[in-house]
């Protein structure tokens, strides 16, 4: 059983709630990162060097977190990241996050691999019964096959999702190797879960490749900028922005631009994906040195390691419009069901306005890169490109 909810103070005790309660096959999942670990690290590491340099005497009385993300009125800079496989943690899943969402209304992106039917997530964002509303967004990795990439363009247009997010730092499945030593042990277990969707999409994989050399699995790893215009036109401009998550680089964010995206999602998908890959505040200031034109033309969000208000924060500094978590949500609901994860919105909420007004903003358009020092991350960049 996990301590009182009322005992967690801030997502490193949500975490640690979850680490004693979750099965080993969810923690595994969930807490996993790719080969040595670093690109994990590394993001939690390049929050802690950027600081605040915090201003007084600004009469902080009232303070508003309000921001719009990817379209939407949302009542903190904050997202809820996409997240496959919830059920594996709580019978309820993903339902817990789109409670979530409804209840504060942020933002929540949910994943092509939910283990909840997209439309229930759709009907339950929806429903909130104080009028709030959230917004529910949906990531897909690009399958192989056109129709089968038409068909949940499509599903998340009926759904009302309002901003389609395409993956695209997933070619292939990083390696896990936390998590692939439990799925075997798993395996040899009888009786655990696996949702339809995932196994239906294993299966996609069954076909052989002539030539031999492409990489098995459910994902396009042919996807390349030309066959995105596709996908650009597949979704429209109608239903809302498409924005394109982990991007890693300067000249990617540009390539972005060109390409007619409307945003674009910082990320090294939590350090699941590729070995030794920046965090999305280095690439964010490699964009800022090298293409600022991007951040005129384009929102930001981005995503990884953050675990405090004041990320979010420096975040926002940084020119995010957005800042996304992924495991503290999942962590959460794995603990305490839909509880913990209104815990966990309280608990960045709380620290949001605690540290806006200990720097001395009243609103988040006030943050600028005047509100943070970046300098130790700088010396990092590349000279060039
Ligand atoms: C993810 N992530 C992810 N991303 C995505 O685009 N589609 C997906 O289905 C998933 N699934 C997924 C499962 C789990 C268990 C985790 C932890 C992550 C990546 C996610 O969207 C996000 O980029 C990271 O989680 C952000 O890092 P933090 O907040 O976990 O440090």
């Amino acid at each position: 059983k996990p301590p009182p909810l009322s005992l967690c103070l801030n997502l490193h005790d949500i975490e640690h709630a979850a680490s004693k309660t979750v099965s080993k096959r969810a923690w595994a999942y969930f807490h996993s990162a790719a080969d040595s670990l670093a690109s994990e690290r590394t993001n939690a590491a390049d929050w802690a060097k950027i600081s605040f340099r915090p201003r007084i005497l600004r009469n902080v009385a009232r303070v508003s977190t309000r921001r719009r993300i990817l379209g939407q009125a949302a009542s903190l800079p904050v997202m809820i990241a996409p997240a496959a496989l919830a059920r594996l943690a709580h019978p309820d899943g993903e339902l817990c996050l789109a409670r979530g969402a409804a209840r504060y209304n942020v933002p929540y992106c949910a994943s092509a691999y939910s283990s909840v039917a997209h439309g229930e997530l759709a009907a339950c964002v929806a429903a909130d019964g104080q009028g709030r509303g959230g917004k529910l967004f949906f990531q897909m990795y690009v399958p192989r096959a056109r129709d089968e990439a038409a068909a949940m363009i499509a599903g998340a247009r009926d759904n009302g999702c309002a901003a389609l997010v395409v993956t695209v730092d997933t070619p292939v499945v990083g390696r896990r190797e936390e998590d692939e030593r439990h799925s075997l042990e798993a395996e040899l277990e009888s009786g655990v879960y696996v949702p339809p969707a995932y196994a239906q999409r294993d299966m996609a994989d069954a076909a052989p490749d002539p030539e031999g050399s492409e990489p098995r699995g459910p994902h396009s790893a042919a996807l390349d900028w030309e066959e995105l215009k596709w996908i650009r036109k597949q979704w429209g401009t109608q239903s809302g922005p498409l924005a394109l998550k982990g991007i890693q680089t300067a000249e990617d964010a540009k390539l972005a631009m060109e390409a007619g995206v409307d945003a674009i999602y910082l990320s090294n998908h939590g350090g699941r994906q590729a070995d030794h890959a920046p965090s999305a505040a280095r690439t964010m200031l490699e964009i800022r040195k090298f293409c600022p034109e991007v951040l005129e033309r384009m929102e930001v969000v981005l995503d990884g390691g953050v675990r405090r208000g004041a990320d979010v924060l420096k975040a926002v500094a940084l020119g995010a419009s957005g800042v996304a978590l992924g495991r503290p949500f999942m962590y959460a609901l794995g603990a305490y069901g839909t509880e913990g994860v209104f815990r966990a919105i309280e608990i960045l909420r709380d620290e949001i306005e605690n540290q806006m007004r200990l720097i001395g903003v009243t609103s988040l358009d006030q943050l600028n890169l005047e509100s943070i020092n970046t300098t130790i991350l700088e010396q990092e960049l590349p000279r060039s490109l």
